[in-house]
C-alpha cells in the first residue's frame, strides 16, 4: 500500500518506519527542510531508540522516503496519515492550526479518491471539520474518506508500543475505510476497536486524561503517605495488586511531564467546557502535578532556609528515562525557581543536556553523575535514567558538601540511603519505618 506521512515529528517517524518495516511503500513528509534534509543524510532529528536503525533498513529497501513536497505525498499516496502537532493554546484549548493548514493542502493536490486518516491527538468533531476543509479547498470535487487512528506511542518505547499496541483504535464512517485500515493493523495481532469517528478522537483524551490522573492519585497519596508515615511504595503496591487497578502508572514522584499529558488534559478540559461540561476532576489532576513539582525546592528551604548561593546538583532533565525530550519536564521549572533564589546549579542528563543548554546556558552541564555531586550542598534527582540507580552513592556521598539527597523518583532505598550517611528525602516515603530501622 502507498502510505503518506504528513509531519515527520516523533508520532509521524515512528508511525511511517513501522508501517514501512510492515512491507508497505511510505513517504514521509515534512514542511521542515533541514529535517527532511537530516532524514535523508540518514540521521534522525528526534531521540528515540531503535528508530535510527529501523529508518535506516527501510531506506535501504527502498520502502521508505522522505520529502517535503506536500504535493508529492499527496499524490503519491493511497492512505494519508496526518501526524502534526497540536499544541495547546494559552487557554488550554488544542492549536489545530497545523490540522488546518494540512486540511487545505490536501484539498489543493488531491488527485484521486485517498483515505486522510487522522491520528494527530485532537478534540472530538475535528474529524468532520477537517474533512469540510478539504472539501472546500477540493475544486475538482475529488471524493475521499476521513477516518480517526489515534496514536498510543510513548516516548522511549515508541517502536514496540507501535507494532505491539494493546489496541487498535479506528473511527471510520464506512465499511471501505475500516476495511483499508484494518487489513493496515491485522499484523500486529492486537485487539482492533472499530468505532465512529467521535469517539476514536475522545479515547484518546479520555486515554491520556485516565492516565495522568492515576498519577496525580498516587502523588496525592504520597502527601498522605508523607503526613502519616506511611510509605507510597507499599501503599502503590498494595492497591497495585487490585486486578481493577493494576500497578502500572502508580510511581509517586515529582509528577509527570511531556508533550501528551499536560497538553491533552488541558485540551480535554476545554474541549468539556465548550461543551457545557465543567470537567473539575481534571482541572485538580493538574493541580497536584503542579504541587508536587515544587515539592524538591519547597524540602531545600524547609533544610535550608535561604538558598543563596547554595550549590544544587540536578540529576535527570528529561520530563522521562530513555529521551532527550524537556517538554513540560519538571526540571525546567524547578531549575527556573532556583536560578531565581540565586542558587548555583550543576545538572547532568545522559540524552538532554544538549537540549537544557539552549534554555539554561549559564548552568554547569557535568560529565557524568559523580562530577554533577561534587561540592553539592544538596542533589535533585529528577529523571530514573538507569545510569544513577548504578552509581557509587557512597562516592557521590563524600564528594558532596553535605549530603542531603532529595529523590524526585523514589529511586532509591531510605533506609540504604540513611545508612550510607545521607540526609536522605523520598516523594511519600516513610520517615518513621527509617527511624524504626536505624535503631
Ligand atoms: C504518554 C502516554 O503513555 C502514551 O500512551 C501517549 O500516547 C502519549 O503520552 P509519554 O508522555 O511519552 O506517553 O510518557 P509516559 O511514559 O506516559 O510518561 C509521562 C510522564 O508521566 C513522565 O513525565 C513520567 O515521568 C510520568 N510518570 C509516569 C509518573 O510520574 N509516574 C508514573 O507512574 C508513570
Amino acid at each position: 500500500m502507498n502510505i503518506g506521512i504528513v509531519g515527520s515529528g516523533y508520532v509521524g517517524l515512528v508511525t511511517g518506519a513501522c508501517f514501512a518495516e510492515l512491507g508497505h511503500e511510505v513517504l514521509c513528509m515534512d514542511d521542515d527542510p533541514e529535517k527532511i534534509a537530516i532524514l535523508k543524510a540518514g540521521k534522525i532529528p528526534i531521540y528515540e531508540p531503535g528508530l535510527e536503525e529501523l529508518i535506516r533498513s527501510n531506506v535501504e529497501e527502498g520502502n521508505l522516503n522522505f520529502t517535503s513536497s506536500m504535493k508529492e505525498v499527496v499524490e503519491k499516496s493511497k492512505i494519508l496519515f496526518v501526524c502534526v502537532g497540536t499544541p495547546s493554546k494559552p487557554n488550554g484549548e488544542a492549536d489545530l492550526s497545523a490540522v488546518e493548514t494540512v486540511g487545505k493542502r490536501i484539498g489543493d493536490y488531491l488527485n484521486d479518491s485517498k483515505l486522510i486518516v487522522e491520528k494527530s491527538t485532537v478534540p472530538a468533531r475535528t474529524a468532520s471539520w477537517l474533512g469540510e476543509i478539504i472539501r472546500t479547498q477540493n475544486k475538482r470535487q475529488i471524493g475521499f474518506d476521513i477516518a480517526v487512528n489515534p496514536e498510543f506511542l510513548s516516548e522511549g518505547t515508541a517502536i514496540h508500543d507501535f507494532m505491539r499496541p494493546d489496541r487498535v483504535v479506528l473511527g471510520v464512517s464506512n465499511q471501505q475505510a475500516a476495511s483499508l485500515l484494518v487489513s493496515l493493523y491485522e499484523p500486529l495481532n492486537a485487539p482492533i476497536l472499530i468505532t465512529d469517528v467521535e469517539s476514536a478522537e475522545l479515547i484518546k483524551h479520555a486515554s491520556n486524561a485516565f492516565l495522568a490522573m492515576k498519577i496525580s492519585f498516587i502523588n496525592a497519596v504520597s502527601q498522605v503517605c508523607e503526613k502519616t508515615g506511611a510509605d507510597i511504595l507499599k501503599v502503590a503496591k498494595g492497591i497495585g495488586l487490585d486486578s481493577r487497578i493494576g500497578t502500572a502508572f502508580l510511581n509517586a514522584g515529582v509528577g509527570y511531564g511531556g508533550a501528551c499529558f499536560p497538553k491533552d488534559l488541558a485540551a480535554f478540559v476545554h474541549l468539556a467546557e465548550v461543551n457545557g461540561y465543567n470537567f473539575g476532576l481534571l482541572k485538580e489532576v493538574a493541580e497536584v502535578n503542579q504541587n508536587q513539582r515544587q515539592i524538591p525546592v519547597k524540602k531545600l528551604r524547609e533544610i535550608y532556609g535561604d538558598l543563596n548561593h547554595k550549590t544544587i546538583g540536578i540529576m535527570g532533565l528529561s520530563f522521562k528515562p530513555n529521551t532527550d525530550d524537556l517538554r513540560e519536564a519538571p526540571s525546567l521549572e524547578i531549575i527556573s525557581s532556583l536560578i531565581q533564589q540565586q542558587v548555583e546549579i550543576k545538572a547532568y542528563d545522559p540524552a538532554a543536556a544538549e537540549n537544557m543548554k539552549k534554555l539554561f546556558p549559564h548552568v554547569y552541564y557535568a560529565r557524568d553523575p559523580y562530577d554533577c555531586a561534587a561540592d553539592c550542598d544538596a542533589v535533585l534527582l529528577l529523571t530514573e535514567w538507569q545510569i544513577f540507580r548504578h552509581m557509587n552513592l557512597s562516592k557521590i556521598r563524600k564528594s558532596m558538601n553535605r549530603p542531603v539527597f532529595i529523590d524526585g523518583r523514589n529511586l532509591f532505598d531510605p533506609v540504604r540511603m540513611f545508612r550510607l550517611g545521607f540526609q536522605y528525602f523520598g516523594i511519600g516515603r516513610s520517615s518513621r519505618s527509617l527511624a524504626e530501622l536505624s535503631t
